[in-house]
Formats: structure tokens, sequence, C-alpha cells
């Protein structure tokens, strides 16, 4: 029972638990799909991710609490696998899921760089 209630976690990440916004928001989808597909790499608490801070190192990805990005280089960094192309793989997710999340880190990266949030420059 323990292991299966184990594997079953792993599966689906870090669920919904962490995320701080709200099933109303237009940009909730967009967390929802960061937190399973962005998690092991970025952290943005908005998400509820901590990155791979405790499994450690290369694949490490920029801490999106303290970038701003906006929803042309989110998605960008999407498609080619980060800016640099050097270790984000690229199109882990696509089409309409892939907007989805480039509008929510548009709007919620950079938490802790002291800017106040953008809303009129994302589409
Ligand atoms: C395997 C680890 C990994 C995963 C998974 C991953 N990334 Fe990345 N990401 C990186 C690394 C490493 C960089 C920095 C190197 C680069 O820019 O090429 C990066 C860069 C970025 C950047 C550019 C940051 C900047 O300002 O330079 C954004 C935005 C980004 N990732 C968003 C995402 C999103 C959204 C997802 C989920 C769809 C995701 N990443 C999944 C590792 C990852």
């Amino acid at each position: 029972m323990i292991v299966a209630a184990a594997l079953g976690l792993a599966a689906c990440g870090f669920g919904e638990e962490g995320i701080s916004v709200s099933k109303d928001d237009p940009n909730h989808e967009g967390a929802v799909l960061f937190a399973s597909h962005c998690a092991g790499c970025h952290t943005l608490s908005a998400a509820g991710t901590q990155g791979s801070g405790n499994r450690g190192e290369r694949t490490q990805g920029p801490n999106l609490n303290q970038r701003t990005e906006t929803y042309d280089d989110a998605l960008f960094a999407i498609e080619n696998g980060g800016i640099s192309g050097a270790i984000m793989p690229q199109n882990i997710v696509v089409g309409k899921e892939a907007e989805a999340i480039a509008k929510f880190v548009a709007e919620y990266a950079g938490g802790e760089t002291g800017e106040p949030p953008r809303p009129g420059q994302n589409p």
C-alpha cells in the first residue's frame, strides 16, 4: 500500500497542492501544467515548484521567481529548449498547453524581483 501511494505521488509530480493560483484564474491551467512539466528544473512559487535543488545540479534551470519573462520569451524557451538551447528539452509541451504555460510564466515569473506584475503586457 505504501509503495503504491508513493508511486502515485511520483507519477503526478507535485500535484496541485502548492499552486497558489486560484482555480478561477485563467492562468490556473498553466500553473498546473507548469507544475507537472517544468517543476523538475525550475523554481516558481506560484506553481509551488522548487526546481531540482535537492537532487542537484546540471539540469537546474533558472529560478523563475527571480526573473521576469515575457510571453514570447517563455514560449520561445518552451519551443526551443531554453534561450541558449543548452540543456532544457525542446517541446516538452506544444500547442495550447505550451501557450497556457507561457501565459502563466509571463504573469507570475519574477515574483521576487520587486517589480509589480505586468498584466498589461500579456496577450
Ligand atoms: C530538464 C530541465 C528543464 C526542464 C524540464 C525545463 N527547463 Fe526551462 N530551462 C532549463 C535550463 C537548464 C535553462 C537555462 C539554459 C537555457 O536558457 O538554455 C532553462 C531556461 C528556461 C527559460 C529561460 C530563462 C531565462 O530567462 O534565461 C524559461 C522561460 C524556461 N526555461 C521555461 C521552462 C518551462 C515553461 C518549462 C516547462 C514546459 C521548462 N522550462 C522545463 C531546464 C529545464
